[in-house]
């Protein structure tokens, strides 16, 4: 009971603004905890304080067998505190162990953290955020490929506030990739899966002459959402950066027309992060959100008392991506995408923002259809056990974040995936795959939540990110192949 009271007054401070807030059920069994020793052990200086920085958690030594679903969640936790912890005037994540990737033609290119981009320039928290992206032939599209729109800047603000987003990898990424793609991992264990080991990681340091500060991140690369800051209902309760984006006209309610761009403040409100950790070459796969984002769907949990609770749909309150008592769906309509040419639409030209039912461009109604990464509304063994184990590390983290004002206490794990022993997964219902089983980020995957589509349902990120060829591990990535090497 003593933990539940805890839990509680977390989840009253999280909820103490104007702004809505996912919030955690207070009398959730507490099955992954991070406590107090371990806490205060991820932080460089050994006790936790108020946007102290964190290290990132080892993958090195991460158990690579006897582990459990909590070991993971832990790690993807302890990864999220790491990277957004300040790191000069800006974070970890955008700081000197990566690296941003951008769009290149038909691939991508590597721009330092420090340097400008496309002839933008360089701000101190410089990191290009990468604009709503038209189809490339590599076949890389905007996961879901809809555009997603805020809520706030549509009703009333001076103009519609689109999400964006940013792709980053760390040094070790880097400089696998480019040796690599160099043939000098020819016949040794890297050869065409990413590094795990401690004698992985020398290989790729003894290449790259020079080793790696946050080397036991080992090989990481993330995704990154951002809304201008004037969209969200408290930007204090952000992690922010400035960069200069795409901005559209919506002159034409139907058809908005790029419009130049425009520098600005914005404000993170997904993260994908994932990496390699000690037996695990297919990455784990995991994903934040801000609590502000959108509601869940009803979802099971186990409670304090050993009994099935259920955590009810509640959409009351201001949400980013939600309208204020939004109806609780079974998909995302998506409401806005970048013209391809096809259907023919008078008067757009691709690369515009269009609604595929030729109507008004508006912002659609965000649900998180998957809590926790689970089959919505599932009273399966496994579903709840997966939800009670997130919603446990997550109080576990929040409590003590809300207590400190850490602005990192906004944010919740919600799920990670990999599979039972490494395997390289063919696609997203392999039987090898563990956690988070229908995982979905509401800002990154919006309309690829299961089971939302009824051609396509990725079920989980292995959908989209996966190897038909079990020996070549890099696959997964879907930047790897068209990443240009460092120079
Ligand atoms: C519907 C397909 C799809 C699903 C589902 C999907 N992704 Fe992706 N993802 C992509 C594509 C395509 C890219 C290529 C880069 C881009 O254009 O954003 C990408 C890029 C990424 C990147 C940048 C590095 C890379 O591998 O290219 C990360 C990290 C990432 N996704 C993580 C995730 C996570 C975590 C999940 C599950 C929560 C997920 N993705 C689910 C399609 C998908």
């Amino acid at each position: 009971m003593k933990s539940a009271i805890a839990l509680g007054i977390a989840t009253a401070l999280l909820a103490g603004t104007a702004s809505a807030a996912t919030t955690l059920p207070p009398d959730v069994k507490p099955t992954c905890v991070v406590d107090k020793t371990q806490f205060d052990g991820w932080f460089a200086s050994g006790k936790a304080a108020p946007n102290g920085v964190v290290k990132p958690a080892s993958g090195v030594t991460f158990p690579p067998l006897q582990n459990t679903a909590c070991d993971f969640y832990k790690w993807g936790s302890q990864m999220f505190l790491w990277l957004t912890s300040p790191q000069n005037s800006s974070y970890v994540f955008q700081g000197s162990s990566f690296l941003n990737v951008v769009p290149d033609g038909d691939g991508f290119r590597y721009v330092p953290n420090t340097q400008a981009a496309n002839g933008q320039p360089a701000a101190p928290n410089f990191a290009r955020v990468r604009a709503v992206k038209t189809t490339n032939a590599a076949g890389a599209e905007q996961a879901g490929g809809g555009v997603l729109i805020a809520q706030k800047g549509f009703t009333g603000g001076p103009f519609p506030y689109l999400t964006y987003y940013g792709l980053h990898t760390n040094d070790v990424f880097a400089s696998y990739l480019t040796s690599q793609k160099a043939g000098l991992f020819a016949n040794t264990s890297i050869a065409t899966n990413f590094p795990t080991t401690a004698a992985d990681l020398a290989l790729v340091e003894k290449t790259a002459g020079k080793s790696f500060p946050d080397g036991v991140a080992l090989t990481m690369e993330l995704k990154t959402s951002w809304v201008d800051a004037r969209a969200v209902a408290d930007p204090s309760r952000y992690v922010l950066m400035n960069a200069t984006v795409q901005t559209y006209s919506t002159a034409n309610p139907n058809i908005w027309k790029p419009s130049g761009s425009a520098p600005g403040t914005f404000a993170l409100v997904g993260v994908h992060i994932v990496a390699t950790v000690n037996g695990h070459p297919e990455m784990v796969w995991s994903t934040f959100e801000h609590v502000d984002n959108a509601p869940d769907a009803p979802y099971y949990y186990t409670n304090t008392q050993n009994v099935t609770a259920k955590a009810a749909y509640d959409s009351s309150g201001v949400w980013t991506f939600t309208p204020t008592n939004a109806p609780l769906t079974k998909s995302i309509a998506e409401t806005a995408r970048i013209y391809d040419g096809s259907p023919e639409q008078a008067g757009a030209n691709k690369g515009d923002i269009v609604n595929s039912d030729q109507g008004a461009v508006k912002p659609a109604s965000v649900i998180r259809l998957t809590p926790w990464g689970n089959q919505g509304d599932s009273q399966a063994t496994a579903d709840v056990a997966n939800a009670t184990d997130l919603i446990s590390i997550n109080a576990s983290l929040v409590n003590p974040l809300a207590a400190m004002k850490d602005v990192r206490a906004n944010y919740l794990q919600i799920g990670g995936v990999w599979t039972q022993k490494g395997q390289i997964p063919k696609g997203g219902t392999d039987d090898s795959l563990r956690g988070s089983l229908k995982l979905a980020n509401a800002t990154m995957e919006t309309f690829f939540q299961y089971p939302d589509s009824a051609e396509f349902q990725p079920h989980n990120c292995f959908g989209c990110h996966n190897s038909k060829d079990a020996s070549n591990g890099l696959n997964v990535s879907h930047i790897f192949k068209g990443l240009k090497p460092l120079p």
